[in-house]
């Protein structure tokens, strides 16, 4: 490397470190201004280039204040988590080695690693020892490598092999999901190419739970969708009821447990997941609630072989046949970033108290927030069993107004959504930075916004 490679990459190191010092001084949302200058990255592309110092200015200085500050301990919209300080720095070394981790010949260690993190996952997450896993890059990809494989078994059953013949003159499969499946999994029910049109949907309770009792009959060719951690109110479907319907009828079951399933990790919350151990696929985040730099989505098969010939690469001359797990026949592309660099870093850096205190905090803050909204004398609509609050403002004109002020003022940022048919504000408390400070704070700023109108 020479001496400006070196002050090059230092420069970005230094401007990374400042970014993140001065976070929590600045407004969680960027202002107009600051968004209106982006345009200033644009232009038409010149014959000649830039310098690398002169690149990461133009980046720093115009696009570092058209962030949002996520990375702070004030935003709490969408289910978006922070970076904890082990997993960002070695996301940093992580992009010196620039490793392709599809193969093991091309990263030993980014294949060893997911041989580690993988098995430590299945450990935490109480999950079947000998089950399959598989890092992607979000809770969409990993539905979507759960439920090729899902497909997979569900037609081989059938004696159909789907990925050799398609699904042209298939045996007719079922898809069964909950009313309040996230967008992600309808996804990838259409890139698999079983209908978005054709699922049946469950309806569910107050709560956004799937009601068991209104599951329609499962065969051997049904999938059925389950949900750890709804979107909005943060509720799990009652696993262990669907779960024994799903057995006697030898129907396949899998969990959307985007940033639900880290429940599993914590004994005060395991209560919630209760049977999802059962199901034969699991999607779940690392970029929420573990707290890992964006992208990295994680998915666990029970049956490997399934898991397998959805997702093997055909076999090429230039690739040699597996002595060892092959991280690219588990995933849907072939060459793709590290991503088990800063979930190894995360687990290692916390263990298995830390990560439990981490999702435990957040639930505490969720808890927090709405008690604070309530004894301010607002309607908080869901129970909050973990980090997800729900809060009307008054007429879901007044919430939409209180939403837009809270986001305007800066002090933290918050989401709309629509419950029950009623507008609310979305709180979803998913990061390591956030501080028993940073929720009153933001509280505070709510309440006297509200009081305001
Ligand atoms: C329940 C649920 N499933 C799936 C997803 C999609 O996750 P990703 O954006 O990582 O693909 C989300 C994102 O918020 C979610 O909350």
């Amino acid at each position: 490397m020479s001496a400006s490679e070196r002050e090059l990459f230092l420069d970005a190191a230094n401007r990374g470190a400042r970014y993140l010092s001065g976070i929590r001084d600045r407004s969680v949302a960027p202002d107009e201004r600051a968004i209106e200058r982006l345009s200033k990255l644009g232009g038409p592309l010149g014959a000649k280039g830039l310098d690398g110092p002169a690149v990461l200015a133009l980046l720093d200085e115009v696009g570092s204040r058209g962030t949002i500050a996520n990375s702070g301990g004030r935003y709490f919209g969408y289910v978006n988590g922070g970076s904890l300080p082990a997993a960002r720095a070695a996301s940093v070394l992580s992009l010196a080695w620039d490793q392709n981790a599809a193969l093991r010949s091309m990263s030993p260690t980014a294949a060893v690693l997911e041989d580690i993190a993988g098995g430590w996952l299945l450990d935490l997450l109480g999950l079947p020892a000998t089950a399959s896993f598989a890092f992607v890059s979000g809770a969409t990809m990993a539905s979507f490598t759960g439920l090729a494989a899902a497909r997979h078994a569900v037609l081989s059953r059938a004696g159909w092999d789907v990925e050799g013949m398609g699904l042209f003159d298939a045996p007719r499969l079922n898809v069964v999901v909950g009313e309040e499946v996230h967008v992600s999994v309808m996804k990838a029910v259409g890139l698999l190419g079983l209908g978005r049109e054709r699922v049946v949907r469950v309806p569910s309770d107050a709560q956004g739970r799937m009601r068991a009792d209104a599951l329609p009959p499962l065969d051997e060719l049904t999938i059925v969708c389950t949900q750890a951690g709804n979107v909005n109110s943060g509720s799990f479907d009652p696993f262990e009821e669907i779960c024994d319907r799903a057995a006697r009828a030898r129907a396949w079951v899998h969990v959307d447990g985007a940033f639900g399933l880290w429940a599993a990790a914590v004994p005060s919350l395991a209560p919630l997941v209760r049977g999802a151990s059962r199901a034969d696929s699991w999607a779940t985040d690392a970029h929420k609630w573990l707290n890992v730099p964006y992208d990295c989505g994680l998915v666990f098969v029970r049956d490997a072989a399934a898991h397998q010939h959805a997702m093997q690469l055909q076999p090429a001359a230039y690739l040699a046949p597996d002595a060892q797990r092959e991280p690219a026949h588990w995933t849907p592309e072939a060459s793709r970033r590290a991503r088990a660099v800063e979930v190894w870093a995360a687990l290692r850096s916390l263990g298995r108290d830390g990560v439990a205190e981490m999702i435990e905090r957040s639930c505490a803050q969720a808890r927090r927030f709405a008690a604070g909204l309530r004894a301010a004398g607002y309607e908080v609509l869901n129970d909050v069993p973990i980090n997800q609050v729900l809060v009307s403002f008054g007429s879901d004109e007044m919430t939409r107004r209180v939403i837009e002020a809270v986001q305007r003022d800066g002090t933290s940022w918050c989401g709309g959504s629509v419950w029950k048919s009623r507008a609310v504000m979305r709180i979803s408390v998913s990061s390591w930075a956030t501080t028993d400070e940073d929720v009153d704070r933001s509280l505070g700023a709510m309440i006297s916004i509200a009081r305001a109108f």
